[in-house]
């Protein structure tokens, strides 16, 4: 089975974001990558609701928004309206994940839940047969064009133990630092949807990176 690509918007041309949705439409990626950061959860501020809502009305593909915020239980129901077709949440920034799941797929989303590099995939072991992705961050969340962080590896194998313990159907999602060198072992390793930002968007031709990083395996 081929993977499910992501291309993340935030290393995209903001000045031309309706061309670069238009783009990802063409291409061959399957969803778009939406990060939502509050400069409180993360050190940086990226974009909210209003950009959402205009990237809506151009996507052809479903909108997979990952909040980087605080308290992201206060809007689920706004980033619905806005047209979020995936919403994931960070574990770290959920005092009651249970609930917020719950609700997450009561407004009629699919819910994933973030974790980052420092957290264990073991955290994880209550909820994911509730949750229809993780995604398993490959750098410390804020910033597009890091580095991969190697480790991410381990985590995808035991995370692919868990959902098989837990008969989950929850699908594995990289964030961070991907390119094509990372693509082929992360495959291996068990994951299912790869994100890509910078990797896709400083390319010449975006389209055919992520026809590459598609045809894999
Ligand atoms: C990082 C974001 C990522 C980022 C990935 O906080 O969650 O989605 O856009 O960008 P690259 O692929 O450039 O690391
Ligand atoms: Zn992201």
């Amino acid at each position: 089975m081929s993977p499910i690509i992501a291309p993340s918007v935030l290393a995209s041309d903001f000045a031309n974001l309706q061309s670069e949705i238009i783009m990802i439409n063409e291409s061959q990626a399957d969803w778009i990558h939406i990060d939502v950061m509050d400069g409180v959860f993360v050190p940086n501020i990226s974009f909210g609701m209003p950009v959402i809502k205009a990237i809506k009305k151009h996507a052809q593909k479903p909108l997979d928004v990952h909040l980087m915020i605080v308290q992201p239980e206060r809007y689920i129901e706004t980033f619905r309206e806005v047209g979020a077709d995936i919403l994931s949440v960070h574990i770290e920034a959920s005092t009651h994940l249970h609930r917020t799941i719950q609700q997450i797929k009561a407004s009629g989303m699919k819910a994933g839940v973030a974790i980052n590099p420092h957290s264990p995939v073991s955290l994880l072991q209550d909820v994911i047969a509730d949750i229809d992705l993780v995604c398993l961050m490959s750098v410390n969340p804020g910033f597009g064009g890091q580095k991969f962080i190697e480790h991410t590896y381990h985590k995808v194998a035991e995370l692919k133990k868990l959902i098989s313990e837990r008969k989950s159907s929850a699908l594995i999602e990289i964030d961070g630092g991907v390119n094509q060198d990372k693509a082929k072992p992360l495959l291996e390793a068990g994951a299912d949807v790869l994100v890509a930002g910078n990797f896709v968007f400083s390319a010449p031709n975006p389209k055919a990176v992520i026809q590459r990083l598609k045809s894999i395996r």
